[in-house]
């Protein structure tokens, strides 16, 4: 327990289960008022248990990304409550669709890049004014190794090529930023142990592509996940430790 983060507000997409409501919670202990995103209220009400269990107030924000009005909506009410946040965690992401691209619905395609990217810029966007004229604010936007690899994820074009582009925007921006006291970072998390990780593991392979069926077993079986608290301890150690703007962290590079 640090207060980093005391009187600053903060918020965390996708923060309903996993690494999100793990960076929830951590951001919490660390002092920060957070407001917490998904679509599931009753896994947003657990994270909010969480989080105020540690003294820290939070305010659920239930919110479907794929939804222009629940954007609109969400952001209207956190400008409301606080006028805007300090630290924005893009975290909220799908993996689907999961398919050989001959068989891959564009409409899908789409929908994961607006879920994954537009929705991401969208709340940057939003947000970033009220931290450029407060002089502070700090913009995560958490990706995938996958990005640096993109062969380990074949069936995964919509995943690895929204991803990709989280990271031009955010490295791009990163570094427009720069002086300005506002950063923004990229994060890659590695292998979690999360409903992301299950759910492919349930995938029908012959539906997915056998290669990378085996992939996500074999990493699960081999003990390889690491635990969301793990992966999110390491995503706020660099928020606390590291100002630099447009960097790419990972979980397994230097500290
Ligand atoms: N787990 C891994 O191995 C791994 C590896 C590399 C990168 N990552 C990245 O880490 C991040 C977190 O993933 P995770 O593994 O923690 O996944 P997760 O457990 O499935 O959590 C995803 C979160 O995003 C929310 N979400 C999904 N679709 C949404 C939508 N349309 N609108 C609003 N919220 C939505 C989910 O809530 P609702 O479904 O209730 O909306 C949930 O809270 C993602 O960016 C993922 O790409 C994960």
């Amino acid at each position: 327990m640090t207060d980093s983060f005391a009187g600053r507000t903060a918020l965390v997409t996708g923060a309903g289960r996993g690494i999100g409501r793990a960076i929830a919670v951590g951001l919490g202990r660390a002092g920060a008022t957070v407001a917490l995103l998904a679509r599931s209220e009753h896994e947003l009400a657990e994270t909010a248990a969480l989080v105020e269990e540690s003294g820290a107030r939070s305010l659920v924000v239930p919110a479907d990304l794929r939804d222009d009005g629940q954007l609109a909506h969400a952001v209207t009410r956190i400008r409301d409550e606080w006028g805007g946040v300090d630290i924005l965690v893009n975290n909220a992401a799908v993996v689907w669709p999961l398919a050989p691209s001959v068989r891959v619905d564009v409409t899908e395609w789409a929908a994961a890049m607006k879920i994954n990217v537009i929705a991401a810029v969208t709340l940057t966007f939003a947000f970033l004014p009220g931290m450029v004229e407060r002089g502070w604010g700090r913009i995560v936007n958490v990706s995938t190794g996958g990005v640096a690899d993109p062969g380990a994820m074949i069936g995964g074009n919509a995943y690895i090529a929204s991803k990709s582009a989280l990271e031009g925007h955010t490295i791009n921006l990163g570094l427009e930023l720069d002086g300005s006291g506002v950063t923004a970072n990229v994060y890659r998390p590695g292998p979690v142990d999360t409903a992301i990780q299950t759910w492919i593991r349930d995938q029908d392979p012959a539906e997915i592509g056998t290669a990378l069926h085996r992939r996500f077993v074999r990493t699960h079986a081999d003990g390889k996940l690491l635990t969301p608290e793990h992966s999110a301890g390491s995503l706020l150690a660099r928020l606390t430790a590291d100002d630099r703007s447009a960097q790419i962290w990972d979980v397994f590079g230097p500290a």
